[in-house]
């Protein structure tokens, strides 16, 4: 069972990341790139929260609840869960080290929140305290097509020193299923993470 982490809990050895999977269609996105992270080697623990929009879409696309999903998962020792709800997690502190965010899926509700800096979840405060300590934010945005506003709130998040990686699969390593074309996209956070995989094969 994960455990909720506590400030005196001992240092992990590897990186510290935190996800956060909110309402956007692709609720299964986030438990594969989840499972990913869980299984490297060079991470040594997991902060994940999703918001309650995140449960429903999953719900919705998956017919399952969140402890489902994730069972099965490796290196589930690794991984300490939130409600969106919990603003005083650690992870909702900037004194609290964290070595890289992730919001995946991102929806436009919360790109908007985090880019107008008016977050109320957990999920927002996660992104907001990235880009106020400098530490690498990664979105993967999930919406088609976008407005004007959901183009201004990327771009401000861009500018502001998040990464904006939406989920645009690439055909040129020639995906068997889903799961591979996921993967590959994986593996490009990976990179942008500092984390060596192979969960793909790259162009060559
Ligand atoms: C089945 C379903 C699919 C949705 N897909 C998207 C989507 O792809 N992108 C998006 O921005 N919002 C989508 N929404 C709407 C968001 O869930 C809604 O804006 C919600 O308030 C987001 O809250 P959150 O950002 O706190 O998770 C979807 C909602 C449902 C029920």
């Amino acid at each position: 069972m994960a455990q909720r982490a506590k400030h005196s809990d001992p240092e992990p050895s590897g990186r510290t990341l935190v996800v956060a999977a909110t309402g956007a269609s692709g609720a299964r996105l986030a438990v594969r790139f989840l499972g990913h992270l869980l299984a490297h080697p060079g991470v040594g623990a997991v902060h994940f929260v999703g918001s309650r929009a995140f449960a429903l879409v999953a719900a919705s696309e998956e017919g399952k609840k969140l402890p489902e999903m994730l069972k099965g998962l490796p290196g589930r020792e690794k991984l300490r869960l939130y409600q969106e709800e919990q603003l005083d997690a650690c992870v909702s502190s900037g004194s609290f080290p964290v070595d890289g965010t992730i919001i995946i899926p991102a929806s436009m509700s919360t790109v908007g929140a985090v880019a107008s800096g008016a977050g109320r979840t957990l999920c927002h405060r996660v992104a907001e305290v990235a880009l106020k300590e400098r530490r690498p934010l990664i979105l993967v945005p999930r919406e088609t097509p976008l407005s004007l506003i959901h183009l201004r709130n990327l771009a401000t998040l861009a500018e502001a020193g998040a990464l904006i990686a939406p989920f645009i699969p690439a055909f040129y390593q020639r995906p068997g299923s889903v799961e591979a074309l996921m993967d590959h996209f994986f593996m490009r956070l990976f990179d942008h993470l500092g984390l060596p995989s192979a969960l793909s094969t790259r162009w060559a």
